[in-house]
């Protein structure tokens, strides 16, 4: 059996430390892209150099994308899409929107030609949108394009609670909805530590800082950082998404996906919950929401919506 094949396309902070996540834990040989020419050949062959240290036999090459040539990712089993611009302090994700429409664009057209079974993971912002216009350019069926970022934003949340509360985050799940943007819409009620629900174990007024405190999770790295934008959590959760589909896990994580009718949204991918297998979002996890939150995440839906209308999407 061959190795499986991952094509990481945007070679910055969240793209290379990707792809070392995925040589590392030995997942898939990886191709890491960008349009610079020289980094990403550089960081992969530090990569390469690496692994007689760290111990992997996954072998790692980058290319310029800078000619238009994409030859090289061919027959790629999964392909991350980090390439955009990231935010600076101050801007939001929409601020993003039309800029990385083009970059997103133009790289699907790409991928699609050379590796037309491939399942997209977009990372790029504003996520939902970004992700809507993979799919769109890429006349994939909707199982095989996903958006990272609700595994983000609860694992964010996750880590809020175990500060919070001084206890392992593996004790944490957290339970993050809708859109990966200022409106997503964490659910307290089924967020647990140990299985308990939140409510249980703290006051509303810890709990609410919490929801805040993830829904703002991206720019208080943002400020934090100065220069670009969260890259070690938001690689961890691709790489995540990356390993549940390559090794069919059947898991369930949060992701963005295209609902046609589930929680009442039609024809829009918005963060749910989805089952992630070998063949992409294999399934659509419907749970019962309270009214005050079913109406948070239509709000949610509704500013994906907007951005996705002004794309034309
Ligand atoms: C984040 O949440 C910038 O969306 C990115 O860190």
């Amino acid at each position: 059996m061959s190795r499986k094949k991952v094509t990481v396309v945007g070679g910055g902070f969240v793209g290379s430390t990707l792809a070392q996540r995925i040589v590392d834990f030995e997942l898939a040989d990886v191709v890491l892209t960008d349009i610079l020419e020289g980094p990403p050949q550089g960081k992969a062959l530090d990569m390469m150099q690496a692994a007689k240290i760290t111990g992997t036999s996954a072998y790692i090459r980058g290319i310029s994308t800078a000619n238009g040539d994409y030859s090289a990712t061919a027959g790629s089993d999964v392909v991350v899409i980090t390439a955009g611009f990231p935010r600076k302090p101050g801007m939001s994700r929409d601020d993003l929107l039309k800029a990385n429409y083009e970059v997103v664009k133009s790289v699907v057209e790409q991928i699609v030609k050379h590796s037309p079974d491939c399942i997209i993971v977009v990372v790029t912002n504003p996520l939902d949108a970004m992700t809507q216009a993979a799919w769109k350019v890429s006349g994939f069926p909707k199982q095989r394009v996903l958006g990272m970022a609700g595994v983000l934003d609860a694992a964010r949340m996750s880590a809020f609670v175990a500060m919070e509360y001084g206890v392992s985050v593996e004790n944490v799940q957290a339970f993050v909805l809708g859109g990966h943007g200022d409106e997503m819409v964490p659910i307290p009620r089924y967020t647990t530590i140990a299985g308990i629900p939140l409510p249980e174990l703290l006051p509303k007024e810890k709990i609410d800082a919490i929801v805040e405190r993830t829904r703002k999770g991206g720019a208080e790295i943002v400020n934090l950082l100065k220069m670009g934008s969260a890259y070690y959590a938001p690689s961890a959760a691709a790489m995540a998404m990356v390993e549940a589909i390559l090794q069919d896990k059947k898991k369930i994580l949060p992701c963005a996906a295209y609902l046609e009718g589930e929680y009442g949204i039609h024809g829009l991918f918005v963060g749910v919950l989805v089952k992630l297998g070998a063949k992409g979002a294999e399934e659509i996890i419907q749970i019962k929401l309270l009214p005050e939150e079913h109406a948070a995440l239509q709000k949610s839906a509704a500013a994906v919506r907007e951005l996705v209308t002004v794309l034309g999407l």
